[in-house]
């Protein structure tokens, strides 16, 4: 069994501090990261296990209590025979996106490992860097924001929802493949050795709840249930239907800033919760307010059950010394939890 402080957190054990990392914590915002990311399209470094390597391991100057490895979740269903192209201020594109049950079908639903062996390589080139010294996380994209993205669609729900509603057998298909490949791709990489795995569906908080019951929650619960040898933790970006959320199977839910931290932790006392701190706040504020704010989040967190983190992603605003500050003010808390 693992020892590391953020596994131990995520299984609901005493801990001695509420871990910390960020979601894209190794990206844009990092003038170091930068400096290698240069000269390359991202689909081209993120498969360069090298330099992959070195940007899943930056954050760890910080003081994060985990690594998260380097890759896209457009990386699955490239493996699957779907090339993406990353577009400037747009995200990832697919080449030829998905029209029609015939390209679906074209989609391997359980890709040989060699698809995606520049992961593997690269769990395996992080784990002997770190020598148990932190865990890894590994990821995928739930279904629908996949599905969003193998469309051209991505953030723009008009669109995805035109589409399913016009095609719903081609629509059903994709969801169900993306999430046999999922359940294949995570446990391929939990059995390679990764520590804890978080589902990404970004943008089905946006959905109605039929649409979210059907198109999303559904397929957390599949996952969740074939893919169990580590802990879980889903994320849905500032999601409505937080109850659904904690029936998932998650063993670690993460909120966002329209949630009550302290009221999550008595209202489900079983689970564990991840965030809250704003990001906008890391790219607008000073590190004193960062460091305040992310005080108050480790008190609503009670000290136990909690893993501190943001509402979403660090995005290329961020500035480093609000970074430095949030993970600080985690640490500097060490002994003030409460079990
Ligand atoms: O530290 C980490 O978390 C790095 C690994 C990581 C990346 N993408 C690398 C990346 C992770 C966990 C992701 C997840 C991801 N990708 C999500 C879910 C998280 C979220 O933000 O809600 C989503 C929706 C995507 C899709 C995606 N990939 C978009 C929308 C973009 C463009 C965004 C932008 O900032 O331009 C990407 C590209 C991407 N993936 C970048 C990084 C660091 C930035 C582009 C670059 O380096 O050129």
């Amino acid at each position: 069994m693992s020892s590391h402080l953020l596994i131990r957190a995520a299984r609901g054990e005493v801990v001695e501090r509420p871990p910390v990392w960020a979601m894209r914590q190794a990206g844009r915002w990092d003038p170091e990261f930068n400096r290698w990311r240069q000269g390359k399209s991202f689909y081209e470094f993120s498969e360069d296990v090298e330099l992959a390597a070195r940007a899943s391991l930056s954050p760890r100057r910080f003081g994060v209590d985990a690594i998260i490895l380097f890759y896209d979740i457009t990386s699955l269903p490239v493996a699957m025979g779907l090339p993406f192209t990353l577009r400037p201020h747009v995200g990832p594109w697919p080449d030829q996106p998905i029209r029609s049950l015939d390209d679906v079908r074209r989609l391997s639903p359980r890709p040989e490992p060699t698809r995606f062996r520049h992961i593997l390589d690269l769990l395996r080139r992080v784990k002997d860097e770190l020598q148990e010294d932190l865990p890894v996380i590994v990821f995928a994209g739930a279904p629908f924001t996949v599905a969003s993205y193998c469309l051209g669609t991505g953030k723009d729900l008009e669109e995805t929802r035109r589409f399913a509603e016009s095609q719903p057998q081609t629509w059903d298909a994709l969801l169900h493949r993306l999430s046999e490949a999922t359940v294949h791709f995570l446990n391929v990489l939990i059995r390679e050795g990764a520590d804890i795995y978080q589902l990404f569906d970004s943008w089905a908080g946006a959905l109605r709840f039929d649409e979210y019951e059907r198109w999303s929650a559904s397929y957390h619960r599949r996952i969740f249930a074939e893919v169990a040898e580590v802990p879980r933790i889903l994320f849905v970006k500032e999601c409505p239907y937080l109850e659904v959320m904690c029936q998932s199977g998650a063993d670690v839910v993460s909120l966002g800033t329209r949630h009550d931290l302290a009221a999550a932790r008595r209202e489900f006392p079983h689970l564990v919760f991840q965030g809250n701190v704003d990001q906008e706040l890391l790219r607008c504020g000073t590190p004193e307010q960062v460091a305040e704010a992310t005080r108050r989040c480790v008190q609503a967190g009670g000290g136990q059950r909690h893993i501190v983190n943001l509402n979403h992603g660090c995005d290329p605003g961020t500035r480093v010394e609000n970074f430095e500050a949030f993970v600080r003010a985690v640490k500097e808390c060490r002994g003030s939890g409460s079990v």
